[in-house]
């Protein structure tokens, strides 16, 4: 349809390429919230369907104080972006493998979860609603954020009676620094992020506040983020708070592997390793010893937000190490060829975008 209303009687056009653009100096974007106009709310019991779902205002929305999510951590965020083409279309970058990853932690934290079909169709409707606000090509893109809450009370540990599926959204810039600059990253020594067996393999919002100390502590002195190893032993390399890495040694790009669920499975990371594979580049997928990292070429970054950001330099017990983030760096022709995809500069070969 070119127009729709929402339950409160606001009409949104749903025109894809109409030349209308929020009030957004969009050269100075950073990764910070912006409110946008709506967002997407859908609800269902335990035990039942989820409801029709619809786009309401955006705003503030109320749980129990006794939610599950809010007492206990049952719920999962997402992370996709929508980028406007060239031509003006709008077009989102692989949503069907966020779905995928909410279903996977929702089982996980015994909660129900939107289809895949539902999940993507709530994805573009967000996005439609807000396309004034998906910055012009190159500027940026619109972060959209999908949501699953236990908005019921339990007051003892059980699954909440009642769940949200919520997705809102915000134009985003660069997330550390302006251009990309190169991360310095402080390989943590005390605190460990996820152990086997444990939910460092799905996107819980459990998951993102125990980083926080660390990176404040890295902060303050001069760092960009922080690096964790391995819960067991602290020797591997295993991702750093908001995003999985690469070390790059001649043509072999090495990651860690993330079947031990210790690690996020990226849907960037993912995409990266068939871009790479795809330019002729071996990847391995495996243990990644914290010695390999720091006698890497080039160690870089990934994830929805971060993108592929290079990485200046790694500190570990004091010893800091510099790698090459000039020229005709692997980082620098990944991030062309991955970008160029999601703007359409490049012909999507692999089928990842998808139009709304
Ligand atoms: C993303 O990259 O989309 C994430 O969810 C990371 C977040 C902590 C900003």
């Amino acid at each position: 349809p070119s127009a729709q209303s929402t339950p409160d009687g606001t009409t949104i056009d749903n025109n894809c390429s109409s030349e209308k653009y929020a009030d957004v100096n969009w050269d100075e974007l950073g990764f910070s919230m912006t409110e946008t106009d709506f967002m997407y709310v859908m609800k269902c019991s335990i035990g039942e369907n989820f409801d029709e779902g619809s786009i309401i205002p955006y705003g503030n929305i109320q749980l129990s104080p006794c939610s599950t999510l809010v007492n206990y951590g049952q719920g999962l965020f997402e992370g996709l972006k929508a980028y406007r083409k060239e031509d003006g279309k709008i077009q989102l970058f692989r949503p069907d493998q966020n779905a995928l990853r909410m279903k996977a932690g929702a089982e996980r934290l015994c909660m129900p979860s939107p289809s895949i079909g539902k999940f993507v169709d709530a994805v573009k409707q967000t996005v439609l609603a807000n396309k004034r606000w998906v910055p012009p090509m190159g500027k940026g893109s619109l972060y959209v954020r999908p949501l699953l809450m236990g908005m019921g009370a339990a007051l003892g540990l059980g699954p909440s009676p009642e769940y949200m599926f919520l997705v809102f959204a915000s134009p985003v810039g660069d997330y550390y620094n302006k251009g990309r600059k190169p991360m310095n990253l402080l390989v943590e020594d005390k605190h460990r992020r996820a152990s086997p067996g444990g939910t460092g393999g799905i996107k819980t919002v459990a998951n993102y506040s125990p980083v926080l100390s660390a990176q404040a502590r890295a902060k303050a002195q001069g760092f960009s983020d922080v690096l964790f190893l391995d819960a067991a032993m602290g020797k591997y390399v295993e991702e750093v708070s908001a995003c999985n890495i690469f070390a790059v040694k001649g043509d072999v790009i090495s990651t860690p592997q993330i079947t031990c669920g210790t690690i996020l499975p990226g849907i960037t990371r993912k995409s990266i390793i068939e871009i790479a594979l795809a330019l002729g580049y071996k990847v391995e997928e495996r243990l990644v010893p914290v010695e390999e990292l720091l006698d890497a070429d080039e160690v870089f970054c990934t994830g929805t937000a971060v993108v592929v950001t290079p990485v200046g330099s790694v500190t570990h017990q004091g010893k800091r190490v510099e790698y090459k983030e000039q020229g005709e760096t692997v980082c620098h022709k990944l991030y062309e060829t991955l970008t160029g995809i999601q703007t359409g500069r490049i012909e999507d070969k692999m089928g990842w975008m998808v139009d709304v």
